[in-house]
């Protein structure tokens, strides 16, 4: 399959443009700086330009998308515009004009996370923009099929712990190569309208 990676560059990304290629796809790497193609899904330009410039695909996968942490008494109105600029609205963009460049039974794949179900202190930004994300992926794939939408919505991977274990006390991670599973599941099955939630 020919396959659009939106964050390839990333922790996700990285690995699961590693093992996709090794499955035998075509993987086109995007992402703002560091990747054959440049895109921005913050800016639906760059997602209509990309989309002109490669070509039909058979697969998209958005494995990008951040938020502000911040505690709920100082959340701007601007943070929560910035995490569902960059989070929901990229993702729904990459979505809706992706379509008439996507094959017949082909398939989207978004990214979500744990905060969607299981929200931290400060996660206020970052839970509204996956649970939108959610609930954007049921509600596209009534209309979208043959062609399938589905999102991978993993609680914090196991490498990343480091980083991230004070935000996520007691929280289990979930190894990157399960996360990687769950893709390959989305792309290579015939499910839609899933999310498939991972810790
Ligand atoms: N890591 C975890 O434990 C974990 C757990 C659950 C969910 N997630 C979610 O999974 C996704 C990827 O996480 P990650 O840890 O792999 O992130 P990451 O390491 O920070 O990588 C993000 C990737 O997305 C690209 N990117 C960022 N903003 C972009 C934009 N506006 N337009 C296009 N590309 C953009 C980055 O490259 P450029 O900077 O070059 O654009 C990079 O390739 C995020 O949505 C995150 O919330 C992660």
């Amino acid at each position: 399959m020919k396959i659009l990676l939106v964050g390839a560059t990333g922790r996700l990304g990285a690995a699961l443009f590693a093992a996709l290629a090794q499955r035998g796809h075509h993987v086109l790497g995007a992402s703002r700086e560091h990747s054959d193609h440049h895109v921005d899904i913050s800016n639906c330009a760059t997602i209509a330009a990309l989309y002109e410039r490669i070509g039909p695909v058979d697969a998209v996968i958005c494995a990008a998308g951040s938020t502000p942490y911040k505690p709920l008494h100082q959340l701007t109105h601007d943070d929560y515009l910035t995490g569902f600029h960059n989070k929901a609205l990229g993702q729904i963009d990459l979505v809706r004009l992706g379509l008439p460049s996507i094959a017949p039974r082909g398939s989207f794949t978004l990214t979500t996370g744990v905060l969607a179900r299981e929200p931290v202190v400060t996660s206020a930004a970052a839970s509204a923009a996956n649970g939108a994300v959610e609930s954007f992926v049921r509600a596209a794939a009534l209309e979208a099929a043959p062609v399938r939408v589905n999102a991978v919505s993993p609680t914090v991977v196991t490498e990343a712990l480091e980083q991230y274990a004070d935000f996520f006390p007691g929280i289990e991670p979930v190894p990157l190569e399960r996360v990687v599973q769950a893709y390959i599941r989305s792309i290579e099955g015939a499910e839609t309208g899933r999310v498939f939630a991972l810790g």
